[in-house]
């Protein structure tokens, strides 16, 4: 079993004690930590709160530790001394849906939970959001080096429709990876 600084010994089977949940103000502070620890490029703060409250088009959740351990509640507390622990966050993800199409722009699992199943279940939500509402196709970038998301997405019936040469700030090209829902 892998242990967690966030919650020791949580991380057990994949997907154990993990619900997936559309994503709310309080869960940002804990996103913006994933994010920085997963992508050279983090979203702000600004850019979370723009689409939880005024892009409509946008659906993001997170994947949450149903309970909190002891060394969790002490990071929060410096973290956000005076407010009420939210939940634990250890991934989200999200997409824009337009028309009939959903767009995937991001998705992260905290590189201490990683390869216990919660990035599929992440991606599974969004999939059936998006087929729920009518989508026809999923599109997403992802690195050209990022093999392990890459098989994620391929597990899931995604394939390679295109390249952005240069796509991220430092040089590196995007695949552009697109399923039928
Ligand atoms: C990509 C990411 C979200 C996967 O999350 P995860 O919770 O570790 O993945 P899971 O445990 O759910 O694994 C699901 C599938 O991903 C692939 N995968 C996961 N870890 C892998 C690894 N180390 N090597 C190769 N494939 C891997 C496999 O296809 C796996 O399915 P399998 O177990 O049946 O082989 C995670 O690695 C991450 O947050 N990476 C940094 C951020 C990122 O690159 N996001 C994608 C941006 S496009």
């Amino acid at each position: 079993m892998r242990t967690s600084p966030l919650v020791p010994g949580a991380a057990g089977e994949r997907g154990a004690a993990i619900a997936i949940a559309p994503m709310t103000l309080d869960d940002i502070p804990q996103v913006l930590q994933i994010d920085r620890l997963s992508f050279p490029q983090p979203w702000s703060e600004q850019s979370y709160r723009f689409e939880l409250l005024e892009n409509q088009h946008a659906y993001f959740i997170v994947a949450a530790a149903r309970a909190a351990g002891p060394t969790a509640r002490r990071w929060w507390e410096r973290l956000a001394p005076r407010r009420p622990m939210p939940r634990q966050v250890v991934g989200y993800a999200g997409l824009w849906l337009v028309v009939d199409e959903a767009h995937i722009n991001t998705l992260a699992v905290h590189p201490e939970w990683r390869g216990h199943g919660i990035g599929e279940q992440l991606l599974v939500a969004l999939l059936a959001h998006a087929r729920a509402h009518q989508a026809l196709t999923a599109t997403l970038e992802v690195r050209v080096r990022n093999l392990t998301a890459q098989h994620l997405y391929r597990k899931y019936g995604f394939e390679e429709v295109g390249r952005r040469p240069r796509y991220y700030r430092d040089g590196e090209d995007a695949l552009l990876m697109t399923t039928h829902l």
